[in-house]
């Protein structure tokens, strides 16, 4: 329960809508004790009328006599009415307010968790599920609304209406109010212990209908690995298992309820037998008047409906304070890769070293970086080049300042990383990953992703230094193509000069490759290459890739092997050592050679 504290701030911004709130609260319950009085009047007045009525009978005043019980009973039925439709106009104030009020508290709850979803550093992510997190956001955060809007409210109907009614019967007679209230403490307890049933009971049936979800989720994404694997049946099967399971549940949960509140109804009936039957002893001793028994009756009914609220409110505020410390708990880690308390905004032209930097992936302990040195002057080019797992990916990430290195220091422009204000860091840094990321939009804004204020011309121009260009004009709708989720509807050729165009756009002084070409054919990579050598003369840039590039000069080539810089030099003093990267080379033109 203490999770909820942390709602309090919220609470104090928006007091305004939760202290109207509660006074509507108060004020339409108002209205809904003043009808028992009136009909209490009411029955009296007309009962004692009735005695007068047989004196009057047969002489001139019967007329005057029937027309007064008539305008009696005819202008407190209207008074009712009224009564009925301010207490429907204040409880309309009420959710205007408290409901309100619950929806800004939860939007000003999801923008909080987005917000730290984008300072987490890369290593949370690899640690933590989508779906979970995506839960915290939804699930999490709708529970938490059911406490401070429906839950809050009903609370404080069920308190409010509870001391008027109390406080109305009382006044009647305290012996009646005890004996006809007797029954509900153990209604409540009843109430709770059931709702808790009910409660685990739907936790259940939510657990099975997220399983049911995600796999028709994953069936749907996965559907042409389904097919073409002949997949259909077990799929069909393994859905049809976790459906049944999902009925089961809910046909339990339904017999649970079809006993339950019968038997809530029973409880009524007996708490106003009692009523009446007491109640109609003492009238005959003239302790009380015939209306004050349909007064209590009706202050009973009122009593109902909050008393039977009470177990769902109970085991909403349960799981909202679940849910808030869920939230809390995430709200709560400090990202490993944060701003400085003193961010600075060097110049960046594109200088880069790392200076004896090891690297070691948390969680996973491996050794992904040994030792690792690296120096560009702006300008220069430079090709890692290593099997996969190398760690060739590894240094891409730390430029960006992903992860900090265990030891050295990576330094861009003099200014040590750690220094630079993140977001100007990574501003300057362009960076094509290897595992492309597209956005279910058109292809025109995949690319002018890279760059916000990219202009019409300079997306072109990407998409031409990209070779994207000439298959963009093939689509027929061009640039405004939508690509499908996650580019569905593009080549595993086309997703990565795509993602090509969005890192060249940023037109940054440091450009970051990460396997760029290894989806496109030969001759397309040498027509991206030559582009880029003439729009890249003045960016420093980082090619990594598992197979050379020929046909580019690089200033330095570094070969890596298990974290460690294995062969570094040029083309020419590589070639002249004749060790790996020669091999490589003659391996690679040697396929070249023969498959051309
Ligand atoms: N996020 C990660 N968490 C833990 N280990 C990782 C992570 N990314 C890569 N590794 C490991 O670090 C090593 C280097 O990976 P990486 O730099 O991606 O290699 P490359 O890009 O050369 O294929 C590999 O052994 C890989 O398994
Ligand atoms: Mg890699």
């Amino acid at each position: 329960m203490k999770a909820l504290a942390a709602l309090n701030p919220y609470f104090y911004k928006y007091k305004w809508h939760l202290l109207l709130g509660l006074l509507f609260v108060a004020i339409s319950n108002v209205f809904a004790v003043l009808p028992p009085v009136i009909v209490r009047t009411v029955i009296d007045r007309v009962t004692s009328e009735a005695a007068s009525f047989d004196f009057f009978k047969g002489t001139d005043l019967e007329a005057t006599a029937s027309s007064y019980v008539f305008n009696l009973v005819f202008w407190n039925g209207l008074l009712l009415l009224g009564l009925a439709l301010l207490r429907g106009v204040f409880m309309f104030l009420m959710r205007q307010t408290l409901i309100v009020m619950s929806r800004h508290i939860e939007y000003a709850q999801k923008d909080a968790i987005y917000k730290q979803y984008q300072q987490l550093d890369a290593g949370f992510f690899k640690t933590h599920f989508t779906g979970d997190l995506m839960n915290r956001i939804s699930e999490d955060v709708s529970r938490v609304r059911m406490y401070t809007g429906p839950a809050l409210m009903y609370m404080t109907n069920m308190v409010v209406l509870t001391i008027f009614c109390l406080w109305g019967m009382s006044r009647v007679d305290s012996r009646l109010t005890l004996l006809v209230v007797a029954p509900l403490p153990f209604l409540v307890v009843a109430i709770y212990w059931v709702n808790r049933i009910i409660a685990r009971k739907s936790e259940k049936i939510q657990t099975q209908l997220s399983e049911l979800t995600t796999t028709a989720q994953e069936s749907y994404s996965g559907i042409r690995v389904i097919k073409s694997f002949v997949q259909e049946t077990p799929m069909l099967r393994h859905f049809t298992a976790t459906a049944e399971e999902y009925r089961k549940s809910n046909v339990n949960m339904a017999l649970t309820e079809s006993v339950w509140f019968p038997s809530i109804t029973l409880f009524v009936g007996i708490s106003l037998l009692l009523t009446i039957v007491s109640g109609g002893y003492l009238a005959m001793q003239g302790q009380i008047s015939a209306g004050n028994i349909a007064e209590f009756v009706i202050y009973l009914n009122l009593l109902m409906f909050p008393i039977s609220m009470l177990g769902m409110v109970a085991s909403m505020i349960q799981r909202a304070a679940v849910s808030q410390t869920r939230i809390n708990e995430f709200l709560h880690i400090a990202p490993a890769i944060q701003n400085p308390a003193v961010p600075q905004l060097p110049d960046v032209k594109g200088t880069v070293d790392f200076n004896g930097v090891t690297f070691v992936y948390p969680h996973t302990g491996i050794v992904a970086l040994k030792d690792f040195e690296l120096h560009l002057v702006p300008g220069q080019k430079v090709c890692i080049i290593g099997k996969t797992g190398s760690g060739k990916s590894t240094v891409a990430q730390l430029l960006l300042r992903m992860y900090d290195p265990k030891s050295g220091a990576v330094i861009l422009d003099g200014t040590p990383l750690p220094d630079y204000d993140l977001d100007y860091l990574r501003r300057n840094i362009a960076y094509a990953p290897q595992e492309a990321y597209l956005f279910s939009d058109t292809l025109y804004n995949n690319i002018k992703f890279g760059r916000e204020e990219a202009t019409h011309a300079e997306v072109l121009e990407a998409a031409r230094l990209a070779d994207l260009a000439k298959d963009v004009e093939s689509f027929p709708e061009g640039y405004e193509t939508m690509i499908g989720e996650r580019g569905v509807m593009l080549s595993g050729g086309q997703k990565q000069r795509l993602v090509l165009a969005r890192a060249l756009i940023k037109a940054s002084p440091v450009l970051l490759l990460d396997e760029s070409l290894s989806a496109v054919d030969t001759q397309t990579e040498q027509r991206i290459l030559s582009n880029l050598r003439q729009a890249l003369e003045q960016t420093t840039v980082l090619v990594i890739t598992h197979r050379l590039y020929a046909g580019w000069e690089f200033d330095q080539i570094l070969v890596l092997d298990d974290g460690a810089v294995a062969e570094r030099g040029t083309h020419a003093t590589l070639m002249a050592e004749n060790g790996r990267y020669a091999e490589l080379w003659r391996h690679q033109t040697g396929v070249d050679e023969t498959g051309n």
